[in-house]
């Protein structure tokens, strides 16, 4: 027990928080712990303790009463393309009169689409187009959120897009909001149709080793699949990655299981995400890896694809995260609550695995090790429900069940 705290918050009708800080494969999804009649103490942005409120015995600054409502660990987002510019509106109702999503990528619309779109945004321009829904996502109970580039076709245009989601925590902070966390990934998306040896030679030799340099992303990550990469093209981007430095993280099965489970495995993949398409193999191979196998719901839902098999990956015993993908194409889902309310519908996760998807494995998904859980040590980022009990929160539809956001220790949205 310490002695000294900046802040006690009490008054917290449950904590509910993952056991420990890192991932949690399997059963140990299941397990979190429930405190009632709780208290939280923290020094300098971290946690230093949780526990009822009658057995704190140290000496505090403030006292905050947080009114007999519940406090879990705020969300993470592992999985955003957050940054572009146009819409797919278009897209959206030829879907809804029987086109596919493959079909119009096929034909050079969907993704090439805002692709064409974001060339003619300046980065100022993406900034702003990016801020709302930022805003949106922390506001659901988002405090680290990745955003991937993927939306250029050319090293200069993936470049622009990282130099653009390099800029958003100093924009959304003077928009009103606490910078969040937003964790940069350069994705290889989809091929030029023509020249794709000499993109892939650019992107393998110039543009990882300058965003590299440059410290522009942490992370590499390419969408196999028949419209966009194969397996041997994505193997040598993701070496190149590797050897600079960079995690790795692929987009696989989303439609057809090609091997990018398989590739991303091999290759000690910090996530796969995506894995509509999965099957038996690629369920033990995620099972038997240290590779965090990303859901997204959004997608499932917007696309009408079959939901990850996320059951038959915890039973298993791999690890789960969550996140919203959200893009305009296939999942414009502004909200990291509503992610976890229908990963629970559609990927049948309990409240509990949701819970932990959505934190500590988030955070095992992008490489973090400092955030997720309630526990000693840990980043003070966590989230003040409307509601005395923490199951409304995987159980909303709509509404706002988050009333307050912590970042460190401080008021965010
Ligand atoms: O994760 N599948 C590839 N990429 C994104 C969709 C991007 C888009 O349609 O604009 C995804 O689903
Ligand atoms: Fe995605």
């Amino acid at each position: 027990m310490p002695t000294h705290a900046d802040k006690l918050f009490i008054n917290i009708a449950q904590l509910v928080t993952p056991l420990r800080l890192g991932m949690h494969r399997g059963g140990e999804m299941a397990q979190v712990r429930v405190i009632p009649d709780a208290a939280l103490a923290v020094r300098s942005g971290e946690v230093v303790w949780v526990g009822t409120r009658q057995d704190w015995r140290g000496q505090v600054s403030e006292v905050i009463d947080l009114d007999g409502r519940a406090v879990v660990p705020s969300l993470i987002d592992p999985h955003t393309h957050a940054i572009w510019a146009g819409e797919r509106l278009d897209d959206f109702e030829a879907r809804a009169q029987g086109a596919s999503y493959e079909e119009i990528l096929a034909r050079g619309g969907g993704i090439y689409h805002t692709i064409r779109c974001t060339a003619q945004a300046s980065v100022e321009e993406l900034v702003a187009l990016a801020c709302p829904r930022i805003l949106h996502l922390m506001r659901s109970g988002a405090t680290t959120i990745e955003v991937k580039s993927g939306y250029g076709l050319t090293p200069e245009a993936e470049l622009k897009i990282l130099e653009a989601i390099a800029q958003l925590p100093a924009a959304i902070a003077r928009q009103g909001g606490v910078p969040t966390d937003i964790v940069p990934t350069l994705l290889i998306h989809v091929p030029p149709r023509e020249g794709r040896e000499d993109y892939l030679r650019a992107v393998c030799h110039a543009l990882i080793p300058e965003v590299a340099r440059r410290r522009l992303a942490r992370a590499v990550d390419i969408f196999i699949e028949r419209e966009a990469f194969s397996v041997q093209e994505a193997e040598q981007v993701l070496r190149a990655a590797k050897a600079h430095g960079l995690d790795i993280k692929v987009h696989a099965d989303q439609f057809h299981a090609i091997g990018g489970v398989e590739l991303a495995v091999r290759l000690g993949a910090r996530s796969v995400d995506h894995l509509e398409a999965s099957g038996e193999v690629q369920i033990r191979m995620l099972a038997s890896s240290s590779t965090v196998a990303t859901i997204l719901p959004g997608v499932s839902l917007h696309l009408g694809l079959p939901p990850a098999p996320a059951r038959a990956l915890i039973e298993a015993g791999a690890a789960v995260a969550l996140g919203t993908d959200l893009n305009p194409g296939s999942s414009p889902l502004f909200s990291t609550q509503l992610a976890m309310a229908l990963a629970v519908r559609l990927n049948r996760l309990t409240p509990a695995e949701v819970l932990v998807a959505s934190t500590a494995n988030a955070a095992a998904a992008l490489g973090l090790i400092d955030r997720g859980a309630l526990v000693p040590g840990a980043r003070a980022d966590f989230l003040v429900l409307s509601s005395p009990d923490w199951r409304d929160l995987p159980y909303t539809l709509g509404g706002q069940i988050v009333d307050a956001v912590y970042l460190s220790g401080e008021r965010a949205v």
